[in-house]
């Protein structure tokens, strides 16, 4: 009886450390991101990142501007296959460029929602929204592990340059895999470290809290997604041994 108890206090004490690291790693990104919504204009977080050039002209030109930040690493609206009346969910929208044009593609009897964490974020994306008048489009407040959305609701789950950031992976994907209906798909571009890198933080932390390709990959597929493949791949980082971290845009579904 007493051995039981001591077990549960370890495990209770074990599951509160954790939640409390997971919640410091929260609120400086929070605090990083907060920061950079109320900067005005387009700013990269690190050499070769974060560009806006993962957009055309004509894509840039159909959103609002305020929207723009330059902090993805792909375009994963590109690679969506959206259509008419499809609902979309964005995990970590940021300012929201990915809302708008998955927003765009899906038209209005479609819904683009975007979930972030950062009020700042959220307010602008929100501004941006009413501004421009487009009704298809809804922010939620909330953390990529802990999706504010039902299950099996969205036909496409994508996500741009965020969940590198995420203190625990694995709930992130069994999110999107929850709230995706059967059949749904996930677009999600990142960045994935080559070779296990010690650094303590970069410009924008997505390298230093990124996962090894393999191990990333992997995280996917336990979650239960099928059918994944590697749509773009390029190098993000080069040290002197060559690629340290990469930008992938993957893409798998729900079976
Ligand atoms: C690098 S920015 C990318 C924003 C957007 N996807 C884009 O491409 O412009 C990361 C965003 O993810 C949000 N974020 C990071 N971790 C999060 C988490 N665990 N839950 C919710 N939002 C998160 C941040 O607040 C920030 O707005």
């Amino acid at each position: 009886m007493e051995g039981s108890v001591f077990k549960i206090l370890y495990y209770m004490t074990v599951v509160d450390i954790m939640n409390a690291g997971n919640e410091a790693i929260h609120e400086r990104v929070r605090e990083r991101y907060g920061q950079k919504a109320v900067t005005t204009g387009a700013q990269c977080c690190g050499p070769g990142c974060c560009s806006p050039s993962g957009y055309s002209e004509e894509e840039l030109a159909r959103i609002p501007s305020e929207a723009v930040l330059g902090e993805g690493s792909g375009n994963p609206v590109r690679h969506a296959g959206l259509k008419a009346g499809e609902v979309v969910v964005d995990l970590g929208s940021g300012a929201g460029v990915d809302v708008f044009l998955a927003a765009d593609r899906v038209g209005p009897s479609g819904r683009s929602i975007g979930v972030d964490m950062t009020r700042e974020m959220l307010a602008r994306a929100r501004r941006a929204a009413h501004a421009a008048r487009i009704m298809n489009v809804e922010f939620r407040e909330g953390l990529i592990e802990a999706i504010p959305v039902a299950d099996s609701t969205a036909d496409v789950v994508l996500s741009n340059c965020v969940i590198n950031l995420s203190p625990d992976k694995a709930a992130v994907f069994r999110e999107a895999f929850r709230i995706l209906r059967p059949g749904g798909r996930l677009v999600v571009s990142d960045i994935v470290q080559e070779r296990p890198l010690l650094l303590i933080d970069d410009d924008c932390g997505c390298v230093a809290n990124a996962m090894l390709r393999a191990e990333y990959l992997a995280t996917i597929r336990q979650a239960g997604f099928h059918g994944l493949e590697i749509l773009e791949d390029r190098a993000w980082r080069s040290g002197p041994g060559g690629v340290e971290a990469s930008a992938i845009t993957v893409r798998a579904r729900r079976p």
